[in-house]
């Protein structure tokens, strides 16, 4: 890119800032959280810290919301809870008491899900070893494997001729043939082939058609796509999936708090911050918007009667994580010590979330013990030997002293299945069973 293009790039992209937080929003998360303070204080009195608390009434709430919604709209739906997005068992034992499947992509997601009793397992991901796939195998009651290429069809058939034994199967298609998304399944222009291919082997029961798109703040790239494989599907041969029985449209439905973000989670913050190394922007908050379940239910179930009901006849199955889980787990933490009135350090590092979470990602820090909507400024970090381990710039409160219990909210999704062995020990996981509704 030459000099010019690039300056004329950066400016327009200065001047699109993201739209800013409405801090109504904020004192009402503050607000909502601090409604339960007398819970999280008891919990904290009980446990200890630092805390992972699971809500089981949030939780199901959730699973059941989210079931009503889809099954409204298609008559018949099955829901899988994505794993990854939050492997606790706790949680993952109360989704499966709710009647959801789980969705695994790896044979130690695998060996969880079946010692947790689900009934219903769908086995997705790339690179699943013949280990995994005869683990599979073993348990084809229960486990329909989603293959993610020819050679894993390949290596699949090979498996289940050793074995003798039957499997139900689907086939993940591409959702984006460029980039680094291109890694997952099959590309649609050799679905033809694959269905083919898959007709022949004598034990794999191909029944469904998959695809999962990640991160989406509305149903467009669900509904773009449902379009792209209904215009692939009527040149494909009809008896090649008249007898399908699923379509499997993933998860990646965005929480309807929307995107809470700092400056370096939006390429307009970064260039800023790249421009002005000395001042970082650190107050600054943005608010992505996303839509409401059921408006992704609507114009899912729109665009799938649209475009694809003439071909496919199966029950749709949903893939939820983040979702379901986001609002459900919340994380308390002790100040240890503070060094001055803006720089406090606490008992937990972020190994407990597992990522550099909150230089990106915005959420209040919650003073429990000295309770207040008001913000103050101040470094508040963990106890890792890193600069990078910051939990906020500021808390809300009236004080901050040691001893004092620190909530951060909604820490369900990507946390707890990222969280890393590092210097200081992890939280304990504790669940209450209200509905917390921060
Ligand atoms: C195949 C598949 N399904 C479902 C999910 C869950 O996505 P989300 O947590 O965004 O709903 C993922 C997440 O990466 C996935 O890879």
């Amino acid at each position: 890119m030459n000099v010019f293009r690039a300056v004329k790039k950066a400016v327009s992209l200065l001047r699109q800032a993201p739209p800013a937080m409405n801090n109504d929003r904020v004192l009402e998360c503050v607000e909502a959280c601090l409604s339960y303070r007398e819970l999280f204080m008891d919990t904290a009195r009980e446990h200890g810290s630092p805390l992972y608390v699971v809500s089981e009434g949030r939780l199901r709430a959730n699973a059941r919301r989210f079931v009503e919604v889809f099954t409204r709209r298609f008559g018949m739906v099955r829901v899988f809870y994505a794993m990854k997005s939050n492997s606790m068992p706790e949680i993952i034992r109360i989704l499966v008491a709710e009647g959801l499947g789980l969705e695994v992509s790896s044979g130690r997601e695998l060996e969880q899900a079946l010692a947790a009793g689900a009934s219903r397992i769908l086995f997705s991901g790339p690179g699943k070893t013949d280990q995994e796939l005869e683990a599979a195998i073993a348990n084809s009651d229960r486990v329909t494997v989603l293959i993610d290429s020819a050679g894993e069809l390949h290596r699949l058939n090979r498996l289940t001729i050793k074995h003798m034994c039957p499997i139900r199967a689907g086939v993940r298609i591409t959702t984006d043939s460029g980039g680094l998304w291109r890694k997952f399944g099959v590309p649609l222009n050799m679905l033809a082939v694959f269905l083919e291919t898959a007709r022949q082997t004598p034990f794999i029961k191909l029944e469904g058609l998959q695809f999962h798109t990640s991160w989406n703040l509305s149903p467009v790239a669900h509904t773009d796509f449902i379009r792209r494989l209904g215009g692939v599907l009527k040149d494909i041969p009809q008896e090649l999936i008249a007898n399908l029985a699923f379509l499997d449209i993933g998860g990646g439905f965005w929480p309807e708090d929307g995107e809470w973000l700092r400056c370096p989670g939006t390429a307009h913050g970064r260039l800023k911050n790249i421009l002005d190394p000395s001042g970082p922007d650190t107050r600054s908050r943005f608010c992505l918007e996303s839509s409401r379940i059921e408006m992704f239910a609507d114009e899912i179930s729109r665009a799938v009667h649209a475009h694809l009901s003439m071909f496919l006849k199966g029950t749709v199955y949903i893939e939820p994580g983040r979702w379901l889980c986001h609002d459900a787990m919340h994380i308390l933490l002790n100040v240890l010590d503070v060094k001055d009135r803006r720089l406090v350090i606490t008992d937990a590092g972020t190994n407990a979330v597992g990522w550099e979470r909150f230089e990106h990602d915005y959420f209040p820090v919650i003073n429990l013990s000295s309770p207040g909507v008001e913000e103050h400024s101040c470094l508040v970090l963990g106890s890792l030997c890193t600069p990078h381990d910051l939990w906020g710039y500021s808390f809300h409160g009236r004080a901050i002293e040691s001893g004092d219990i620190l909530l951060i909210p909604n820490q369900g999704a990507y946390t707890y299945s990222l969280r890393q062995e590092f210097i200081k020990p992890l939280p304990k996981a504790v669940v209450v069973r209200s509905d917390l509704n921060l």
